[in-house]
């Protein structure tokens, strides 16, 4: 496979993520009553006003909705990047809703993968080790650990750039190599907030195809924060969220 557009699916890994629930129907995330405040007295905001939603091992969903609705806050409790104020907050059927920093930071580790908008690359290294830095950050680099970054490059299509560093990458490419970072810890779930919203319409088509395969290739569940609709209307399953409320969701359980 030596390019993006290909659609030929990539190979299924035999090792599994490290963090997959036994039960297939176990959902990734639950969330129940959550809620998320900003501010503090005449400025408080609610912004989460009790979301109740299941992310399911094979979901390939965008969440779509107006700026400000609580979209990014949403992907940043779900990512365990960002504490709610209320609720419960169960990943793989365990409740983590009182999980200190540290053992958040080894189940985000071992269960989920990001990418953003803005591809974060770090510009010191090349695109191989930057692929490789979730693993690196946990544990030693292994040769099959390499070897795996590798193939990652591959499947995106930068073979032959692993050596460059982001600013001698097109911003397509940084893209394709955030993505290939997000799969390199073998997520259960990849959150994407507005991956493709800083591409052109051909880089745009080229990351989302990467991740249509990816969901397949690597059993692996979506959620993208998009504001297209075409990307949408790929999805298995559109959330809207208004106002800090889901409005509506195509495959609500
Ligand atoms: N750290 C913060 N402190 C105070 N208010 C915040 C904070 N983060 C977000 N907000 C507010 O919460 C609301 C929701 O923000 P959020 O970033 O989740 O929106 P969004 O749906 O992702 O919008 P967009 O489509 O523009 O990215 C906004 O009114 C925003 O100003
Ligand atoms: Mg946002």
């Amino acid at each position: 496979m030596s390019t993006a557009t290909t659609t030929t699916p990539i190979a299924k890994t035999t090792t599994p993520g490290p963090q997959r629930p036994t039960d297939p129907a176990t959902p990734v995330m639950r969330l129940r009553g959550i809620t998320k405040d900003f501010g503090e007295g005449e400025t408080l905001a609610r912004v989460l006003k009790g979301i109740d939603l299941e992310i399911g091992r094979h979901d390939f969903a965008a969440l779509m909705g107006p700026s400000g609705s609580g979209k990014s806050t949403l992907l940043n409790i779900l990512g365990l990047l960002d504490r709610p104020t209320s609720g419960v907050l169960e990943v793989n059927g365990v409740d983590a809703s009182d999980f200190n920093d540290a053992a958040r930071t080894k189940l985000r580790g071992q269960t989920l993968g990001f990418i953003f908008q803005f591809h974060h690359l770090l510009p010191a290294f090349t695109a191989l080790e930057n692929v490789l830095m979730p693993i690196r950050v946990v544990r030693p680099l292994t040769k099959a650990d390499v070897d795996w970054g590798r193939q990652l490059l591959v499947e995106v299509g930068l073979a032959d750039k692993e050596k460059r560093k982001p600013g001698e990458l097109s911003g397509g490419q940084q893209q394709r190599v955030a993505i290939a970072r997000a799969l390199a810890p073998r997520p259960a779930l990849i959150l994407a907030d507005e991956p493709t919203g800083n591409l052109d319409s051909e880089s745009s088509a080229q990351a989302f195809a990467l991740m249509e395969r990816a969901h397949i290739g690597y059993d692996c569940a979506f959620l993208i924060v998009t504001h297209d609709p075409r990307i949408a209307a790929r999805c298995h399953r559109v959330i809207d969220i208004v106002d800090g409320r889901i409005q509506k969701d195509t495959g609500e359980r």
